[in-house]
């Protein structure tokens, strides 16, 4: 198939049934066939074959509490990860308007990794040049998937917490009229796609389980895309608590602190410009070395794991299923759930961006660091960081007080950037992001207007 410039509305990432059935068909069997035909771009979607939320519910014996854990899971979409959903959208969005045309422009990815991999890859199917501009510290898997896809790299010095280099950076490339950025931390695609593709995909993926609803919804921000999920979730379960999670090492929303960690694709050093900081109820601390020795116990601790009484099946699916960030979510969702007193009728829900296929180097570097680790290890692991993680470094945002220190933080990140203090007091309402989410119904309609 040739390049095709357009793909899905927003309606069709949530609900694919509703594509026609000729395109779904074919569009799925491109899926096993081959990941570079356009139609791929109808596999935009949290939903399997089945019209059913990718999706595990976590075994108890790891978790270690009552409440129901739910990891959607992002390594189904085209090029593995979720973020392959706010690169498109906001391509999309600038396709509809009439800013970015095929053949003209050349397209700019900032990202940590997963964005700019979404970028290069919805590029190839559209038939953009593009570029992404990233940190040079990232793990080696990410780089190899860009250029695989297409893309050129722009390397920044620094990792994950030198993010703001990528903006500045993407910032100067900007002034060539040819570039177009697709500024996920800025641009509020990001923010529809995730509120309504995410939002109500998570709502439908706890139906039939416990009580059906969501208490609580945990996402570790990196552009606060994510997050957005739990604008929707809060509208159909008011009483759900949103919780972001952040590396313990760069607290940057619990106290504005800075540092290098090792939890990849987020914790970014900054309040993000779409990060609706009015519904983000708890910020969590989590320590990088618990992820990364996570990611080891459920890729290659299966015994450990049958022996604490994870079913076997359970054990051998989850091996590939998660990255560093993925396990800083879950272990979020287990404090949360302990901090928030939860039964075996309630559901936390949380989200693994991507998975195991690019932290191979990770787990070889932990290999290097601890030589040997025997099976009693990695039970103990177990216990320290699943079972008996604490409900500690949690820290409660919703007074008005506490949220003004996170609006300050935001002016201090985007006022550099050319942002009105007056546009970023707009965001302290809510009805600010209301009419950013109604947005979706009118981009829907030009969306299939234009294909
Ligand atoms: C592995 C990983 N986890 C989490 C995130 C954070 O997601 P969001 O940017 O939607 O906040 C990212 C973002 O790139 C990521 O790559």
């Amino acid at each position: 198939m040739n390049k095709i410039p357009f793909g899905p509305t927003y309606e069709e990432m949530l609900h694919p049934e509703k594509i026609t059935k000729e395109i779904r068909e074919e569009a799925l069997k491109a899926r096993e066939e081959n990941e570079l035909d356009p139609i791929n771009l109808f596999n935009i979607t949290w939903k399997n074959e089945k019209g059913e939320v990718n999706k595990i519910i976590l075994p108890k014996e790891l978790t270690g509490v009552d409440a129901n854990i739910i990891v959607m899971l992002g390594k189904y979409f085209p090029s593995g990860s979720h973020k392959v959903g706010p690169a498109y959208s906001t391509l999309i969005e600038g396709c509809v308007d009439g800013e970015i045309t095929p053949g003209e422009h050349t397209i700019l990815g900032p990202s940590t990794g997963n964005f700019g991999i979404g970028v290069s890859y919805i590029c190839n199917l559209m038939g953009y040049e593009a570029v992404v501009i990233m940190p040079d510290n990232m793990s080696k898997e990410r780089y190899e998937r860009i250029q695989k896809y297409g893309a050129r790299l722009d390397l920044t010095p620094g990792s994950e917490s030198d993010v703001i280099l990528t903006l500045e950076r993407t910032y100067k490339l900007k002034e060539d009229p040819k570039n177009r950025a697709l500024a996920q931390f800025e641009l509020f695609p990001n923010y529809r796609f995730h509120r309504y593709v995410t939002g109500n995909s998570a709502v439908e993926a706890v139906k039939g389980i416990g009580n059906g609803r969501i208490a609580c919804f945990c996402s570790a921000p990196g552009s606060a895309g994510t997050i957005a999920a739990g604008d929707e979730i809060k509208k159909v379960f008011p009483e759900c608590r949103v919780a972001a999670l952040e590396p313990y090492e760069c607290s940057t929303l619990a106290n504005g602190g800075r540092g290098q960690h090792r939890i990849e694709g987020i914790g970014d050093k900054m309040v993000t410009l779409i990060h609706n900081i009015l519904t983000t109820d708890f910020v969590v601390e989590i320590k990088d070395e618990e992820t990364v020795q996570g990611v080891k116990i459920i890729h290659d601790g299966s015994k450990a794991l049958e022996e604490i009484g994870v079913p076997h099946e359970t054990a051998e699916y989850m091996k590939n299923l998660f990255g560093p960030s993925g396990i800083c979510n879950i272990l979020g969702a287990i404090k949360m759930a302990k901090y928030l007193k939860l039964g075996p009728e309630d559901n936390v829900v949380t989200i693994a961006t991507d998975s195991f296929d690019r932290y191979e180097s990770v787990i070889e570097n932990l290999n290097s660091r601890y030589l040997e680790v025997e099976d009693f290890v990695i039970k103990r692991w177990i216990e320290d960081i699943f079972i008996n993680q604490k409900e500690d470094l949690i820290f409660d945002f919703r007074k008005n007080t506490d949220k003004e220190k996170l609006f300050l933080q935001k002016e201090k990140d985007w006022i550099k950037f050319g942002y009105s203090k007056e546009y970023l007091d707009s965001m302290k309402d809510l009805e600010f992001w209301e009419r950013e989410y109604l947005k979706v119904k009118e981009y829907n309609i030009k969306i299939a207007d234009m294909r």
